[in-house]
This record gives C-alpha cells, sequence and structure tokens, in this order.
C-alpha cells in the first residue's frame, strides 16, 4: 500500500515538475537546434528523484509543494546539465533509453546544450526575486547551496575519471568521489526544498544527512545496476563502467578480493576500451565469484538504514513515511 501510495506522487510530483522544465527550456525559444539538444533528455524521461525530495522536503518542513517547484526545476536542470557532460566523460552513447546528448548533435553543441542548462539553473531560482514568493536572503541561501554543490559535483567528477588510471582506490576514496558527484545534491535537492519550506537549521540539516546517505546508497546501486541490469530497461549502457575502468564498490573490493586468475580476467578488460561484449561479460562473472556484489548490496543497504536513522528527529507524518520510503524504493529498484 505504501509503495503504491509513493508510485501516485512520484507520478503527480513529476507531472508538476514537468509542466514549469516545459516552460523554462520551451520549445518555441531559438535557434531550435539548441532547445531541442537542451530538450532531448528532459524529454526523453528519467525518474525525475531529485525534484521529488525537494517538494516532499519542503512539505516535511511544513511548506507548501508550489513554494518549492522553481528550485525542484532548477535542481533537474542541474542534473540534466552534469548526464549531458557526464555521458561525453564516460563516452557512453545511451542515455534515458535514446542516444546520448552528444552521440546525436556531436560533442560541441552537447557541451553548449550543458552549459545552457546550467544557466537556466540560476534562471530558475531567481524566478522568485519577480514573484517575491520568497524573501531575497532564502533566495540567495538556495543560490549559495546550488552554488557550492555544483563545485562539488565538478570535484567529483573529476576524481571519478582521475581515479580511472590509478593502480588502487580504496574505499574511503570512493566514498569521497560519489559523495561529491552524487550524494552532494541528493543532499541539496532536500536542503533547498527545506529551506524554501521555512525549514529550522536543525531540519534543514537532518534532511540532508537523509538524502546525502540515500545518494551514496543510490550510487552504490547504479553502480551494480551498471553490470548486472537489463540494458532495455536501464536505458544506458551495461558494463561500460569496466571498458572506462571505472573505480566503483564492486571493483575496488572484486580487485582486492580476487585470486590470480580471476584478477587476470579482470584487469584485461578494465580501462579496456576495445573488450568484446563477450570480455566483458567474462569479467562479470569473475566479479561475481568474487562476492563484490553481494558485499556492494550490503553497504547500500546499511546506508539506506543510516539514512532513514537521521530522519528520526522529525514526528510521524505522512510525507515522512513517504521520504522513507522512496528511500527503500530507490534502493531496491531494477533501473
Ligand atoms: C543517474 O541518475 C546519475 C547518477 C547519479 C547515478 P538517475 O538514476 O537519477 O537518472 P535519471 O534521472 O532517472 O535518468
Ligand atoms: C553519476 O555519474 C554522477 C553524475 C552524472 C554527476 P555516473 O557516470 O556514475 O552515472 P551514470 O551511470 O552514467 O548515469
Ligand atoms: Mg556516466
Ligand atoms: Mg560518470
Amino acid at each position: 500500500l505504501a509503495s503504491q501510495l509513493l508510485s501516485e506522487q512520484l507520478k503527480e510530483s513529476a507531472k508538476q515538475v514537468n509542466v514549469l522544465l516545459n516552460k523554462i527550456v520551451s520549445v518555441d525559444l531559438e535557434p531550435p537546434f539548441i532547445y531541442q539538444a537542451s530538450r532531448h533528455l528532459i524529454d526523453a524521461g528519467g525518474k525525475r528523484a531529485r525534484p521529488f525530495l525537494t517538494l516532499k522536503s519542503c512539505e516535511l518542513v511544513g511548506g507548501k509543494i508550489e513554494d518549492a517547484l522553481p528550485v525542484a526545476v532548477a535542481i533537474e536542470l542541474l542534473h540534466t546539465f552534469t548526464l549531458i557532460h557526464d555521458d561525453i566523460m564516460d563516452s557512453d552513447t545511451k542515455r534515458r533509453g535514446l542516444p546520448s546528448v552528444h552521440a546525436k548533435w556531436g560533442i560541441p553543441i552537447a557541451i553548449t546544450a550543458g552549459d545552457l542548462l546550467f544557466a537556466k539553473v540560476y534562471e530558475s531560482v531567481l524566478q522568485y526575486t519577480k514573484t517575491n514568493k520568497l524573501e531575497p536572503v532564502k533566495v540567495l541561501e538556495a543560490l549559495d547551496l546550488i552554488t557550492q554543490t555544483t563545485i562539488a559535483i565538478c570535484e567529483g567528477q573529476a576524481l571519478d575519471v582521475m581515479f580511472e588510471d590509478m593502480e588502487a582506490i580504496s574505499e574511503d576514496e570512493y566514498f569521497k568521489m560519489i559523495g561529491k558527484k552524487t550524494a552532494s545534491l541528493l543532499k541539496a535537492s532536500a536542503q533547498v526544498g527545506a529551506i524554501v519550506g521555512g525549514g529550522s537549521e536543525s531540519q534543514i540539516k537532518s534532511v540532508g544527512d537523509f538524502a546525502f546517505y540515500t545518494g551514496l546508497a543510490f550510487q552504490i546501486i547504479d553502480d551494480i545496476l551498471g553490470l548486472t541490469a537489463d540494458e532495455k530497461a536501464l536505458g544506458k549502457p551495461v558494463g561500460s563502467d569496466i571498458r572506462e575502468g571505472k573505480r566503483t564498490l564492486i571493483m575496488i573490493y572484486a580487485l582486492k578480493n580476487s585470486n590470480k586468475d580471476l584478477k587476470k580476467q579482470i584487469l584485461s578488460t578494465l580501462g579496456n576500451s576495445d573488450a568484446s561484449l563477450k570480455e566483458i561479460q567474462a569479467t562479470i562473472e569473475a566479479v561475481k565469484k568474487t562476492r563484490a556484489i553481494k558485499y556492494s548490496m550490503n553497504k547500500a543497504k546499511n546506508l539506506s538504514v543510516k539514512a532513514k536513522r537521521a530522519m528520526s528527529t522529525f514526528p510521524a507524518s505522512q510525507v515522512k513515511d513517504l521520504l522513507l520510503e522512496f528511500n527503500d524504493h530507490l534502493v531496491k529498484r531494477k533501473h
């Protein structure tokens, strides 16, 4: 029953967010092709998980959902911008079931489409200054958080790329990297909602902790699905982390806990962009033998528990239950 309610609420929140997204990145803007490229992933869908966090965190602290829509949209725009650039960085040609932006329009236009969406993030937040729906000091607080989060994402993405060429990466280094590239944005998504909703400092902190640990678990699951999911359902390439040489938690564990033969198999494909599908499949089998996927799944589950514990400071409510259910849903997802 709880999961049915969540899926209805996710749909409803996505609908509200899409209306405003379609306004701010309108099909009527010119020149058309740069807006087509910028809108490509927005139209392709996606879970809209981050704006959901924003809207529900606003509600959690007693705010009105309508008042959080411009920041929720800003967060999804920021996410979309990072996805466009991420696919260039990761040489991934599929996203949300369609060709990625650079695969369709080329790298120069994809870079520009990303930059355009990044500016739209600010345009969206600055709408508050025209509608007077939010005190200027809160607008600045939201802009500050979004700015600092973008810096963190860039730092995390830089570490992600840098780790590809490094020998041994520790779990601590991995968690620092995903904390910056992924969990920081989930944290900001929740906090920006709590800020515009008028939450207290301690409420903003608690919901931020909840979203941060949810974000760490979320990225571990993303890495697992990147090896084990059905590519069609996932909508993005499976096995490409191996070819790119990504140091996921799974890979770190597998390399540390493999015998000579398994290690040889893994290293023959890790970072080898020419590895065939068959070789990639052999590596996925080798990784499974080290129990790295079980290990990583377990870590994600523990982080999910840690996240939910951060919510204990909020009194019981329907929206609190919904956020806890949302955390479970993200960890259990299959795509
Ligand atoms: C993908 O995020 C990037 C990661 C941080 C793992 P999502 O899995 O939320 O992607 P969409 O928005 O649903 O496509
Ligand atoms: C996630 O990157 C973080 C950002 C996009 C900033 P990944 O490279 O791990 O995510 P996917 O698997 O391509 O969506
Ligand atoms: Mg990627
Ligand atoms: Mg990446």
